[in-house]
């Protein structure tokens, strides 16, 4: 399969990110002809197009818009959650820097489908150079008659607030990320109602990932036949896969949903040199882990859910044999109880009991049961918490473990991490005496 790039393509241009390269590339042509149509129709577009949320979840966007209710006059509300904070997610950044354009256009198109005249886009506050690259976007797209009053002399009027947030993981859930933009500590709301009834303020609000706003433009521009003519019949589209870790030529590749991480490696050089494939996550590290048997299966949404894991944010962080998969893990698991919100219990308790037990078991100090119990708590939080962010902390725990007890299990053996032991292995010194530690 060949990359397919769309929301990638002026990346590699001398000043991507400027108004007059993203204009020269055929930028908010797509604008002037959505604002020629009903909003309804756009809808329409976006539903028949196929879009699924580009944010993890891959629920249809078109069918989400059509969630809002009637027009009661009040307002309305589109947010861009541009929070990305799971480990290996990295694509709306530099989506944002280099193209902040393309998001700029689909916040416009986005907010005229639905009937906003206001829109945000929430980004993570510790990255302050995307912050400052969007701000600028915006006030070029202002001058430019973009947004602002009588857009493109349709009559419609828009304003768009760049918002920076503090910098907390759990403000990338929807709900929290509109508490937190409403100025309160961001934990998530209960469901229902969902944001598209009682959002922002209580009004109907939209919530949507940078990259499915990204990919309205396109869609508008070249219609939805093209969009859903590639990827798969569930899966429709292209998307961006990040490729991170021990590859030779780790980045952003955009191709058709269902392509494979055989085929994307093809494209990123392989696997650094002189390594072989041990573990990889799909979508981040709060999906399942995959191994090699899993090289063909193809990346959409449906493949990967029947095996066993899930597409999330096509965050694809590849692992070779010189990684000890505990230390991985544990890794992931401390940053899953730094960023637990606490307010229920099984994630609050849970993920600091897991962090306890797998420190234990890295350094080797842990018992056969301990990998058990580990298993336990797991069960305890996953199905059982608020939010998505305590059944994704235990992911990487139980197929892992599924995966790689024997591993687990030869720490115990050993009474310290194998991996430690031969430094060789970790840091890829030629074999001589004395390597051994
Ligand atoms: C803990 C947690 C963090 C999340 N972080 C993000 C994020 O950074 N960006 C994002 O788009 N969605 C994130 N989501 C998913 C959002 O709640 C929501 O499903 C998404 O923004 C909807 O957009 P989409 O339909 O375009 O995918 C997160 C969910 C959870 C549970
Ligand atoms: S699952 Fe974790 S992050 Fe989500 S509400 Fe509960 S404590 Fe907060």
């Amino acid at each position: 399969m060949t990359l397919t790039p769309m929301l990638t393509r002026q990346w590699a241009e001398e000043q991507s990110w400027t108004l007059d390269t993203y204009t020269s590339g055929g930028g908010y042509r797509a604008l002037t002809k959505a604002l020629k149509k009903e909003p309804g129709d756009l809808v329409k577009i976006v539903k028949e197009s196929g879009l699924r949320g580009r944010g993890g979840a891959g629920f249809p966007s078109g069918v989400k818009w059509g969630f809002l209710p009637e027009d009661d006059g009040g307002p309305r509300y589109l947010v861009v959650n541009a929070d990305e904070s799971e480990p290996g997610t990295c694509k709306d950044i530099p989506l944002m820097m280099a193209s902040p354009h393309v998001l700029v256009e689909g916040v416009a198109i986005s907010a005229y489908a639905i009937g906003a005249r206001h829109a945000f886009i929430y980004v993570r506050g510790e990255v302050v150079h995307v912050y400052r690259r969007l701000l600028n976007a915006v006030k070029e797209a202002y001058a430019a008659g973009h947004l602002g009053r009588d857009i493109h002399g349709s009559g419609w009027d828009l304003e768009l607030t760049v918002h920076a947030g503090a910098g907390a993981y759990i403000c990338g859930e929807e709900t929290a990320l509109l508490d937190s933009l409403e100025g309160r500590r961001g934990q998530p709301r209960l469901k229902p109602p969902f944001p598209a009834v009682a959002g922002l303020y209580s009004r109907p609000t939209i919530v949507n990932n940078v990259e499915t706003i990204a990919s309205v433009p396109a869609i508008v521009d070249n219609g939805a036949d093209w969009f859903s003519s590639m990827g798969t019949e569930k899966s429709a589209g292209v998307g961006i896969y990040s490729l991170s870790g021990h590859v030779a030529q780790p980045g952003q590749y955009e191709a058709p949903l269902g392509i494979t991480l055989r085929e994307l490696l093809e494209h990123a050089g392989g696997m650094r040199e002189g390594s072989q494939l041990k573990f990889w996550t799909p979508g981040g590290s709060s999906t399942p882990m995959f191994t090699a048997e899993h090289l063909d299966t193809p990346l959409d949404f449906e493949a990967v859910g029947a095996a066993g894991s899930m597409l999330g944010t096509r965050a694809l962080q590849i692992f070779d044999e010189s990684t000890c998969v505990v230390r991985a893990v544990t890794r992931w698991t401390e940053f899953y109880k730094h960023e637990s919100c606490g307010k229920c219990t099984p994630c609050r308790e849970g993920t600091f009991w897991m962090t306890q037990i797998l420190q234990r078991l890295e350094a080797g100090t842990g018992t056969t049961e301990d990998i058990d119990r580990l298993v336990e708590v797991c069960e305890s939080i996953g199905g059982r918490s608020f939010c998505a962010l305590g059944d994704g902390a235990t992911s990487p725990i139980v197929s892992s473990i599924d995966l790689f007890r024997d591993e687990y299990e030869e720490h115990v053996r050993l009474g310290t991490c194998p991996y430690e032991r031969d430094a060789s292995v970790l840091f890829d010194l030629p074999e001589q005496e004395g390597a051994q530690v």
